[in-house]
């Protein structure tokens, strides 16, 4: 370590609480600059680099053609609160992509597309109470950190609130049940259906991905009772697929949000769903009493409509998530070798561009399934791999679009060492 940067790491302790932003993978390294598949320290160190923003970072660091479009806006402004052009042709290009969009809404961030999400339902069925599952991530809202990393789960459908200052009120209006646990899920549906508004899943859980009769239940079950499924995919939502999860299980749900991939890193997120919900955030044809408001400063702003316009203009080029998945599973399949090789046991949980490593036999369904799972060995791991210039999340391998067989190669060489050495 530099002294320049221990002493920018010295000052981040005195200014940021815990000496992060909250969102830090490391407290001892800060980055300087990141171009492709690869970040920088100021220090100078290389980094192949699967945390991508922790995902945005879909087609890798900043992507010449993201940037040329971003620079050339910059200098006609940034933000105009009122209607601009790019985020017209934005709401366009979502609405012919993902299968349930028929309307939508911008917003700057996964938390917020979430919260707004939730609200609409709860106007459109008037009722109050959001079923969750156990473990599901769906941002900072009061409402999203309930139960989603409880110490001690408690009986379904009873929530756990993640964390201090959340209004004790909140309990009431949360159920939670199991992820891909179709008959509790069910049994808590039937139970309390006249009180629920509103089903939000990650159609993956973080890295555990569904069972597709799982999602196929909730979604007749939501039919059958009238209640909107929100699919939140603001990790999925353009990197399974140009059309999302849903289109890569096949089931549509009523409302999604999105985030993250749409927008080559830049701060944007979106509401979309059915006209019939989506219409309560319009003061044009609703009433006083039934309006959404959905409303802030920087929505839909020209800098990051633009940004995610030409995101997307160069996702949807031939072959992109063909070649994606062909490398997520040459990826996968060369751990796999490695953890055979090694007698580790261990599995690989997710889907071709987001999964994980998980030190345990026992398969991966749902929260529970992994509270026994050897995170001692993932934390070793995750040292010995940043040691060697891998930086990944916590829990999580994004890869991207600019990863190639070279880089691959290289984290196989690290993963290899790692497992030589825990
Ligand atoms: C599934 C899911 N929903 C919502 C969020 C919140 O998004 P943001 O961090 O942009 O607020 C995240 C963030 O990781 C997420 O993974």
């Amino acid at each position: 370590m530099t002294t320049k940067e221990k002493n920018l790491l010295d000052l981040a302790k005195l200014y940021l609480p815990g000496g992060s932003n909250g969102n830090a993978i490391t407290m001892d390294i800060i980055i300087e600059k990141g171009l492709g598949p690869k970040v920088w320290d100021i220090h100078g160190n290389e980094y192949i680099d699967y945390s991508l923003g922790s995902g945005p970072m879909l087609l890798g660091h900043s992507h010449p053609e993201v940037v040329d479009a971003v620079s050339s806006q910059i200098t006609k402004g940034t933000t105009y609160f009122g209607l601009n052009k790019h985020m017209i042709d934005l709401a366009e290009e979502i609405i012919s992509a993902v299968p349930c969009a028929e309307s939508i809404r911008f917003a700057n961030s996964g938390s917020e597309a979430t919260f707004f999400a939730m609200r609409a339902a709860r106007a459109f069925t008037q009722k109050e109470k959001i079923l969750k599952f156990e473990g599901g991530f769906h941002g900072m809202s009061d409402y999203a950190l309930m139960s989603m990393m409880p110490g001690k789960p408690q009986d379904f459908p009873i929530p756990t609130p993640d964390c201090e200052g959340i209004p004790e009120s909140i309990r009431e209006n949360v159920l939670i049940a199991p992820y891909n646990n179709s008959q509790i899920t069910k049994q808590i549906i039937e139970k309390n259906h006249n009180e629920i508004g509103g089903i939000i899943v990650e159609p993956i859980q973080r890295v555990i991905p569904p069972k597709i009769e799982f999602l196929q239940s909730i979604r007749e079950l939501a039919t059958k009772y009238k209640i909107p499924l929100i699919f939140d995919e603001i990790v999925t939502g353009f990197r399974l697929d140009y059309g999302g999860a849903q289109t890569y299980y096949g089931v549509t749900p009523d409302i999604c949000t999105l985030g993250k991939a749409l927008s080559g890193g830049f701060p944007i997120s979106a509401i979309t769903g059915k006209k019939e919900i989506m219409e309560y955030f319009s003061s044009k044809n609703m009433s006083q009493n039934e309006l959404v408001l959905q409303e802030g400063t920087m929505n839909g702003n020209p800098l990051c409509s633009i940004a995610a316009l030409t995101t997307l203009k160069i996702l949807k080029r031939p072959n992109t998530y063909k070649k994606l998945k062909q490398t997520g599973s040459q990826f996968i399949k060369a751990i796999k070798e490695k953890l055979f090789e090694f007698e580790i046991p261990a599995q690989i949980t997710g889907e071709f561009c987001l999964f994980d490593i998980v030190f345990q036999n026992d398969p991966v369904v749902d929260y529970r399934s992994m509270l026994n799972r050897d995170k001692i060995k993932t934390k070793k791991l995750n040292k010995s791999l940043l040691d060697q210039g891998i930086y990944k999340n916590h829990s999580k391998y994004y890869l991207s679009t600019s990863h190639s067989e070279k880089e691959i190669e290289k984290t196989i060489d690290a993963i290899q060492l790692s497992f030589q050495k825990i």
